[in-house]
């Protein structure tokens, strides 16, 4: 046999094969067992065809290995050019609602005054909602207009207060508990009102509680919540529940006190309703008013946040717009 011929041929065809199936094809072919290469070598009987065929060989094998070396670069090649250094791609990640955010930095300032967190439900009794909490049959705020009924004798509760008559049924006084929660009124959206917004209501029952610890402890929240230079006031209001009743009033967190649009230049910024336990609530809960005293207040979480933060329309907390609730 010409081993020059079959060099010749074998490396041709090694230099054009395409990928490594092929070139595997050809290993076999020129190196195989069978190969006509092999076959030769086996039957060398002169040192001259031996050295001859032995080159040839050599040579295939080299251009074989050439070959193998030229697809994986080019294999590699084809591979998108992969920086490792390069930052890795930021995953997505939730978080808590601005109102599930404020309303667990409340809960960890009564934690922190040693009150425990009630939880009522949002459906309650008409007598929770308005007659145990001293409401006049007659009273405006029991209007159908005003309020969601689910029947007769149950509503969607009003306000959080009806957890005050809750929790005082179901212990014995001295009570300090805090409860946050939803509450629904028939009103009109508008960006100070939704139907469905959430209060937290707070009562303390003890002996010789006074107006003084009901302001002390406004105080201590709003200072807590709006930083330590924050002022209150109180200014005399009405509520069937609590007598004396106040309203709270913190100086604006934007303007210090000196007056701006948020505060409508008053300086001051209207926080919510507050009083003395109404000795009627004591009696129905089968609390002796003689030994016992309390304050309870009842403000707006959405509110809290609002002024807080500085936006300008309360139902943006329900829209769920993630630019909106990504800033928080
Ligand atoms: N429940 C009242 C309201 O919704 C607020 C309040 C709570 C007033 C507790 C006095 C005492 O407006």
């Amino acid at each position: 046999m010409d081993a020059t011929a079959l060099e010749g041929e074998a490396r041709a065809a090694i230099a054009a094969a395409a990928d490594v199936d092929a070139l595997e094809e050809l290993r076999v072919r020129y190196l195989g067992r069978k190969s006509p290469l092999k076959l030769a070598l086996r039957e060398v009987r002169d040192r001259e065809t031996g050295m001859a065929l032995n080159a040839a060989r050599a040579a295939i094998e080299d251009a074989l290995a050439t070959r193998e070396h030229e697809l994986a670069a080019a294999a590699q090649a084809e591979l998108e050019p992969f920086d490792v250094t390069l930052p890795g791609e930021r995953s997505q990640r939730g978080r808590l609602h601005l109102i599930t955010q404020t309303r667990r930095e409340i809960e960890d300032v009564f934690l922190g005054l040693g009150y425990r967190v009630f939880d009522g439900p949002e459906v309650d009794t008409v007598h929770n909602n308005f007659t145990a909490l001293n409401t006049p049959e007659a009273h405006p705020s029991r209007d159908p207009q005003d309020t969601f009924y689910v029947d007769e004798n149950t509503v969607l509760r009003t306000h959080t207060s009806p957890g005050q008559i809750r929790s005082m049924l179901e212990q014995e006084p001295p009570v300090y508990v805090v409860s946050l929660g939803r509450a629904y009124r028939r009103d009109t959206p508008d960006p100070t009102h939704t139907p469905t917004f959430h209060q937290v209501e707070c009562l303390a029952v003890d002996r010789g509680i006074r107006l003084s610890d009901l302001r002390g402890t406004v105080e201590y929240f709003f200072r807590a919540l709006f930083g330590q230079e924050r002022e209150v006031r109180m200014r005399t209001s009405f509520f069937p529940f609590t007598e004396p009743s106040v309203e709270f009033d913190v100086t604006c967190f934007l303007c210090g006190g000196g007056g701006c649009s948020v505060c409508k230049h008053s300086g001051w910024i209207e926080m919510g309703g507050a009083g003395m336990v109404d000795p009627a609530v004591f009696e129905g809960v089968g609390y002796d008013p003689e030994l016992w005293t309390g304050f309870a207040f009842g403000f707006g979480i959405e509110r809290i946040a609002m002024l807080r933060h500085g936006f300008p329309d309360l139902r943006l907390l329900w829209e769920n717009d993630l630019r909106f609730a990504r800033q928080f």
